[in-house]
């Protein structure tokens, strides 16, 4: 082509500042030079003019372009999704206009650098996905519809809701630890156990760091970890994956009420801390407009009460039956009871045979277990929790009961032998709880790569 790649001028002033599209940036950028970095989000090209929405993860920019700048090949022949490099004054949108930040930068240099160009045309990233592509393939494409609003916006949530769980945990002095998760022994039954050969010996992927946390106590107090738990479920729903991020927390010397008052804190105090940045306060007002702050104290059920409250309310089993004492309350029915009190509910004192070997029983009715699950609307289930049993004898009655084989968990049942202690915790579902703050339909979409039966790509 004869036209010129770009018109170079001003190269005599001074390298100017390169500056990131931060969001809710204040005004002293405005009127001076400044060099951006980013890519072409949108693009609109009238007559005279060529707006580009510039994109670089920390916020949009308006660009505009005029006279030679847009009669240049590369703009011409500009794909969505190009890197570029651009030079110019910012200013305040004219009256009537919109614009990210109210602020538009009037381009006077641009450079698209060698191997930042795009693809266009059938290979054009627009070409690939849209709007009505299948989920299926919007998942086989994850690494492109990241790019997009609606992806990049949970993420953006994700990081700042994960933060706010540590943030969480040092002001209530629980310290952060790391345990393994190549193991050998299971924690919530064998069904959803991912098997592996380790070295000619069978260990598992972990399905959650509970009984390591347990034996942080003595030497650390308090602890929590933000680890990979891992399940092998059988089955496809919105709220299941294969690799999960599990927020796990342990508190020594503790009663279950203490357990309960904890676990309510710390959820509402992640949701403070995650709203008070304004910028992902606007994503989560974007995603989940009708999101309030959950009242406290949260409703608390008992099981038994949950029971009578389900077939009160004409909801049924599995089997379509009226549900009974000892039912395991399926995904649907804990659903529609969420739905219907539309409120966090603590769920408590679930019977021994639906629930963990380390769960303790009720002091008033041997059936109970000291159990929690915490019940969010649109999801259900986002957190398991329970006492621990602590005597060394009633846990080696549990693992018989369970038909579990004691010896491979010695270093958890010698816990019992030297010091033991009234202790509990739980264990949240970052997925999960992000479904439920921003509205999304599946914890598929609230992960950077999502692992469930049949996936494990990209
Ligand atoms: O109820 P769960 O199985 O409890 C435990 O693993 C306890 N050992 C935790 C503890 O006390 N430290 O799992 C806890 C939470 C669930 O409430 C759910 O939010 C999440 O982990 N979870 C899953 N999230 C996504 N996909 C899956 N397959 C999940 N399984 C559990």
């Amino acid at each position: 082509s004869s036209l010129p790649k770009a018109i170079k001028i001003r190269l005599d002033e001074k390298d100017p500042e390169k500056i990131k599209l931060r969001k809710g940036a204040d005004d002293q950028e405005r009127g001076t030079r400044v060099k951006v970095f980013g890519r072409v989000h949108r693009e609109r090209k009238q007559k005279d003019v060529v707006f580009i929405t510039l994109r670089d993860g920390y916020g949009f920019m308006q660009c505009v372009l005029t006279g030679q700048l847009i009669k240049t090949y590369d703009i011409l022949t500009l794909a969505r999704e190009t890197s570029i490099e651009l030079y110019g004054e910012l200013y305040e949108v004219p009256p009537g206009a919109h614009a990210p930040e109210n602020r538009e930068l009037h381009v006077d240099y641009f450079v698209i650098h060698e191997g930042w160009k795009a693809a266009g045309g059938d290979e054009a990233i627009t070409n690939r996905i849209s709007k009505d592509t299948d989920h299926s393939i919007l998942m086989d494409m994850r690494h492109l519809t990241l790019r997009g609003d609606v992806a990049s916006s949970v993420l953006f949530v994700r990081d700042a809701v994960e933060f706010a769980f540590h943030q969480t945990y040092r002001e209530t002095k629980l310290r952060k630890v790391s345990p393994p998760a190549l193991v050998q022994t299971q924690v919530e039954g064998g069904a959803t156990l991912f098997k592996f050969d380790y070295y000619g010996q069978d260990a598992f992927l972990t399905q959650s760091s509970q009984l390591y946390l347990e034996t942080c106590l003595p030497s650390m107090g308090d602890v929590y970890c933000i680890e990979k738990s891992f399940r092998a479920e059988k089955s496809l729903t919105r709220r299941h994956l294969s690799e999960y991020t599990h927020v796990e927390a342990e508190l020594d010397f503790i009663t279950f009420s203490d357990l309960l008052d904890h676990l309510e804190h710390v959820m509402c105090r992640v949701l403070e801390i995650t709203l008070a940045d304004p910028i992902i306060a606007g994503y989560i007002k974007e995603l989940n407009p009708e999101f309030k702050m959950p009242e406290r104290p949260f409703k608390r059920m008992k099981y038994t009460d949950a029971i009578e409250w389900l077939n009160e309310h004409d909801i049924l089993n599995e089997e379509g039956k009226p549900h009974a004492f000892g039912d395991d309350i399926a995904e649907a029915a804990e659903r529609k009871m969420t739905d219907i009190i539309n409120r966090p509910i603590f769920l408590t004192h679930f019977p021994v045979e639906i629930k963990a070997f380390y769960m303790p029983k009720d002091k008033d009715d041997s059936r109970l277990t000291e159990s929690v699950d915490c019940l969010m609307p649109g999801v259900g289930e986002i957190v398991g929790g329970s006492m621990r049993i602590y005597k060394y004898d009633e846990l080696m009655a549990a693992f018989k009961r369970e038909g579990l084989d004691p010896a491979p968990y010695y270093w958890y049942t010698d816990q019992r032998k030297y010091g033991s202690s009234p202790h509990g915790g739980y264990g949240l579902g970052l997925e999960r709880f992000l479904a439920w703050l921003c509205k999304q339909h599946t914890v598929r979409d609230c992960c950077l790569y999502p692992r469930y039966m049949g996936r494990c790509t990209p």
